[in-house]
């Protein structure tokens, strides 16, 4: 008899006697001594699962976007009704899928989210001073949890020095019934210099239970995750006190392979099979057999700024692309040059948008769309991926900008008291000491300029941006030398630059005609 089989072992069974119904008979005597990490007890149903949740507990929950959740837990505690919970979850769910019940139902007090941009009710709560929130980098966030299960009490990372995550003053409540009055506001944050790069102290954060969504696990409770749905499930299951697991399949001890088990048994307290899944997808989104030309005004512009940001990419480049114009930018990619995409939230690899019909919602790109995977792609956890990103291994990052300052600072995340969505992965990819931060965007906002001496929203990251690439014109950005114009759109003046630019720049002597990369089909 193998180690493995402890179960039938400790009943005094033969190897060949065992089965499943022991095993769960035997573990349902053991269910209320201690929580044995030694093998996951097996529920019958996700409610009983966790109706002991007490009121005030602290939650992981697993998730990017709609990408596995542990929805059946969830619907678990609605039923159960349990009150003034702190959720740890890297989204808020809609408003009628994930944790957008719970908010519903009012069972939440606190969030710990990086972005929350999918859910009204949330920011009708939270503006209204009824719910409080604390934003966290989506890479601190996943490193947070991962240092927890990794006993790990605090770390340094540059992700969020100079900015409200650092300085303090985030809003975490507003004042009931006022107009973004602030009741709550983070705190300043330790920071320390190393080797010449300023960081900022987070600490770990513990759960009492992790709510967690895997794809199979054995009834050891070794679990196996399904494309990009491992994301922060696989950080969460290592960091609370209590992890409880639902699966889609449930198998005999032996039938995983040892190296397809993404989290060993140890982690694992409580496990339960679903009845069935949902599963949503947030942002369908289908391939086209052709690129359609741009035909309004602000897609034209748009194709302008992604044809030369497409420019920026050499032969054998990892890129992470952000939202918005940047995922335009593969379509113009010269031919015989290969471009790893990595996608925040646990890709590498990243394909074109899947055919009619061959959508899957476990696998989604970190904007939440449906993709597909390339031949060689690999998916990873949240913790995995922000690890890659922070340690400077992405050679290149597109993203798009609200403001950008003559010496790099960028804004993209907030307006005070209006927008509520939060910086997700955003300011650990600008933050990567190592890796080239590139923004795209229109040069001008209604009249506005964007490019400014001093950006006057919050920041994202400072000193961060390396290029700035608009309709208008490129310009190399130095967090010491300020702006240097390198090209201009054809049919413009340097003038017509000075004009829309809210910065002083400097010219280069090989002032360009700005490049334009041609579609590639
Ligand atoms: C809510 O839970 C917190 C612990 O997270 C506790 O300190 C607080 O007293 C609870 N509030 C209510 C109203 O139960």
């Amino acid at each position: 008899m193998n180690l493995s089989q402890t179960a039938a072992g400790r009943l005094g069974m033969k190897a060949s006697t065992w089965n499943e119904g022991n095993v769960i008979r035997l573990l349902a005597a053991h269910r209320f001594s201690t929580t044995s990490r030694r093998d996951a007890k097996i529920y019958e149903c996700a409610t009983d699962a966790v109706k002991d949740i007490p009121d005030g507990s602290k939650l992981l929950v697993g998730g990017f976007g709609l990408c596995g959740i542990p929805e059946n837990l969830i619907n678990g505690l609605v039923q159960s009704g349990v009150k003034n919970l702190t959720c740890v979850s890297n989204n808020a769910g809609v408003d009628n899928f994930g944790l957008g019940l719970l908010l519903q139902s009012r069972q939440i007090k606190k969030m710990i989210s990086s972005y929350v941009g999918e859910n009204a009710e949330f920011a009708r709560q939270y503006l209204a001073g009824e719910l409080e929130l604390e934003f966290t980098p989506q890479g601190t966030l996943a490193e947070r949890i991962r240092a927890a299960g990794a006993g790990i009490p605090a770390f340094f990372t540059p992700t969020g020095y100079g900015t409200l995550i650092q300085e303090g003053g985030a809003p975490i409540k507003y004042k009931k019934g006022s107009k973004a009055e602030i009741e709550e506001a983070s705190a300043a944050k330790e920071t320390r210099n190393f080797n010449g790069i300023d960081y900022v102290m987070e600490e770990a954060i513990w759960g009492d239970y992790a709510l967690i969504k895997a794809w199979k696990a054995d009834t050891l409770g070794n679990v196996v995750f399904r494309q990009t749905a491992g994301n922060f499930n696989i950080p969460m299951c290592k960091a609370a006190k209590t992890t409880i697991i639902e699966v889609e399949e449930i198998v005999e001890v032996g039938k995983l392979a040892p190296s397809e088990v993404h989290v060993p048994s140890i982690f694992c307290h409580r496990l339960v099979k679903g009845p069935s899944y949902k599963k949503p997808i947030e942002r369908l989104m289908f391939a086209k057999d052709h690129v359609e030309a741009a035909t309004t005004p602000a897609a034209k512009t748009r194709e302008i700024i992604a044809r030369r940001a497409a420019l920026e990419f050499s032969d054998g480049m990892y890129a992470n692309l952000g939202i918005g114009i940047p995922t335009l930018c593969p379509n113009y990619i010269p031919k015989g040059i290969t471009v790893h995409l990595q996608s925040e939230n646990g890709v590498i690899g990243v394909g074109p948008y899947p055919r009619k019909g061959e959508e899957d919602a476990d696998l989604i790109n970190a904007g939440k769309e449906t993709i597909t995977l390339l031949p060689g792609a690999t998916v990873f956890g949240s913790d995995e991926s922000f690890a890659m990103i922070r340690g400077g291994h992405i050679d290149i990052t597109l993203l798009g900008g609200m403001q950008v300052s003559q010496y790099g600072d960028l804004a993209n995340w907030m307006i005070p008291g209006k927008m509520v969505k939060g910086m997700g992965g955003a300011m650990d990819l600008v933050s990567a000491p190592g890796s080239r931060v590139i923004v795209t965007m229109e040069h001008t906002t209604k009249g506005e300029h964007k490019i400014l001496k001093k950006c006057n929203l919050p920041l994202t990251g400072k000193g961060v941006v390396s290029r700035i690439i608009t309709d208008m014109a490129v310009f190399d950005v130095d967090k010491a030398e300020g702006l240097t114009l390198i090209e201009i759109r054809e049919g413009l003046t340097v003038e017509d630059i000075v004009q829309n630019t809210g910065s002083e720049f400097k010219i280069s002597a090989d002032l360009k005609p700005m490049g334009q990369a041609s579609l590639n089909q």
